[in-house]
């Protein structure tokens, strides 16, 4: 360790900028991978956490990358390339930050903000994860601009339009889909801020609820089963006038006032109509499971919930690199809403925690289902471990873990062998970083055991990053239409 490293976290290369792009690469296989995984895994990260002299602020801030590791007949290639955003585009060009993220506003003058006020330069650093919405194969941040790109050469290709009538500033990275249906939300802060739900077919986007609300919760995603999507609305929210106002970086005007509880806003999927609102204790979450109808008519909402939203502050930069242990999984609960107005249940379903939740998506979502893979923290450091967490177990001891010492390993794609009955039969592809060999690999696990099938080095560290997909049969996932 050198002397620079003292007091750094022990994956703190993970969150090191890697300016370099790599055209496609064969990589060294270990093990043998199944003939029938033929695809490629597509994510972005952040990878670019300074411009110029001056460096962006949280996790969810940095120029964003793609990556896509290509597999076929056994062997792997890999390749990254930034995404051209504008974001991205004119920091090169400025040689400065030039548009605000998520805890990142270079506008520090005052003519800057009362410009940005009247025209807000709204980011499309699609930093987040990697998705469909309507025809379009997108990067996406939890702004109105998902930007298009090229699956194969990773080609910048522009931005996806939501049109000119869409309105809101602020939406979700994580869409919802149903068939050829894309579901996502869009919110307007304003005298009067809404929640704009709207389903995207092909290239038709319709709006199908508009919700008053009068201070707009932070949500990273929502939950839709077959017949109803629910909004959770934590307790974590803004005055529309002090985000206009403060000069503050976006999330730095949200507060925790948990006397407001958890607000469950749930709305029929087909007619948009709302159905109606529950509150819930005080929680905080990134990432809605599932959702579930039951036979009774009541919802069950699963979610990886934290006490609070003090989990956002965790996640600065400074405090990831830095030597303090962070905490970064949360744990899965199910809210289950009664069939009336009755009160809300909420039930741990493990207590190993987890983030970066997967489950089988095309077959499972909204429907019944028993298996959830994600990272894990088994240690006190950070991501380190992949788990399984099997919903018929005994919350107690219903996880399979796979850990290894120096490697920290991200969210968990799960892709179904083609023919499977079983609801884990498949593999599942996470880039763990090796921070001892400044490398990240892709690792390849049997989703039923979390046993190793296969492993592929990549010549360069994939930095830490959020979400991907798998793009292989039409059947494997959300990026087929
Ligand atoms: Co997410």
């Amino acid at each position: 360790m050198s002397e620079s490293d003292q007091g750094a976290a022990p994956y703190a290369v993970g969150f090191r900028s890697v300016p370099r792009e790599l055209e496609t690469t064969q990589l060294a296989v270990k093990g043998r991978l199944p003939d029938w995984l033929s695809g490629a895994l597509l994510r972005v990260a952040p990878a670019q956490f300074e411009v110029g002299r001056q460096a962006y602020a949280h996790w969810f801030d940095g120029l964003a990358r793609l990556h896509r590791f290509g597999i076929a007949d056994g062997s792997v290639t890999y390749q990254s390339r930034f995404l051209r955003s504008e974001a991205y585009t004119q920091a090169k060009r400025q040689g400065r930050i030039v548009h605000a993220e998520f805890a990142t506003d270079p506008c520090r003058s005052l003519f800057g903000r009362v410009q940005a006020i009247f025209a807000p330069t709204i980011t499309d650093n699609a930093v987040v994860s990697v998705n469909r919405i309507g025809d379009d194969l997108v990067a996406l941040t939890e702004t109105r601009l998902p930007v298009r790109f090229d699956p194969h050469t990773l080609e910048t290709l522009g931005i996806h339009d939501f049109g000119a009538s869409v309105e809101g500033s602020v939406s979700t990275a994580h869409p919802h889909h149903d068939g050829r249906l894309a579901y996502t939300y869009l919110i307007s802060f304003g005298r009067q801020s809404f929640y704009h739900v709207h389903v995207v077919d092909g290239a038709q986007e319709r709006e199908i609820a508009r919700i008053p609300v009068e201070r707009p919760s932070y949500m990273h995603s929502f939950g839709m089963s077959t017949r109803r999507i629910v909004l959770a609305e934590f307790p974590f929210v803004v005055n529309p006038l002090v985000l206009y106002l403060s000069g503050k970086p976006f999330i730095r005007n949200y507060r925790w006032d948990p006397r407001r509880g958890t607000t469950l806003t749930v709305l029929d999927k087909e007619s948009g109509a709302l159905v109606g609102r529950w509150t819930a204790p005080p929680l905080f979450a990134f990432h809605h499971v599932n959702a579930v109808d039951r036979e009774d008519g009541g919802l069950e909402i699963d979610l990886v919930a934290y006490d609070d939203a003090s989990v956002i502050d965790d996640l600065y930069l400074a405090r990831l690199r830095g030597a303090e242990p962070v905490r970064a999984v949360g744990r899965l609960v199910r809210l289950t809403l009664p069939p009336d107005d009755g009160p809300v249940e909420t039930r741990l379903l493990s207590h190993t925690p987890i983030e970066l939740p997967r489950i089988d998506y095309p077959r499972r979502q909204g429907r019944p289902y028993r298996f959830v893979w994600g990272a894990g923290q088994a240690g006190e450091d950070f991501l380190d471990s992949i788990v399984k967490l099997d919903l018929d177990g005994d919350p107690a001891d219903n996880a399979l873990v796979w850990r290894e010492d120096g490697a920290w390993p991200g969210e968990p794609v799960f892709v179904r062998r083609p023919g499977a009955a079983a609801e884990d039969d498949g593999v599942l592809l996470s880039v763990v970083l090796d921070a001892g060999a400044e490398r990240s690999f892709l690792l390849v696990l049997d989703a039923a055991t979390l046993t190793e099938i296969a492993r592929a080095e990549a010549p360069e560290i994939v930095t830490f990053g959020f979400h991907g997909n798998f793009l292989g049969d039409p059947e494997d996932g959300p990026l087929h239409a």
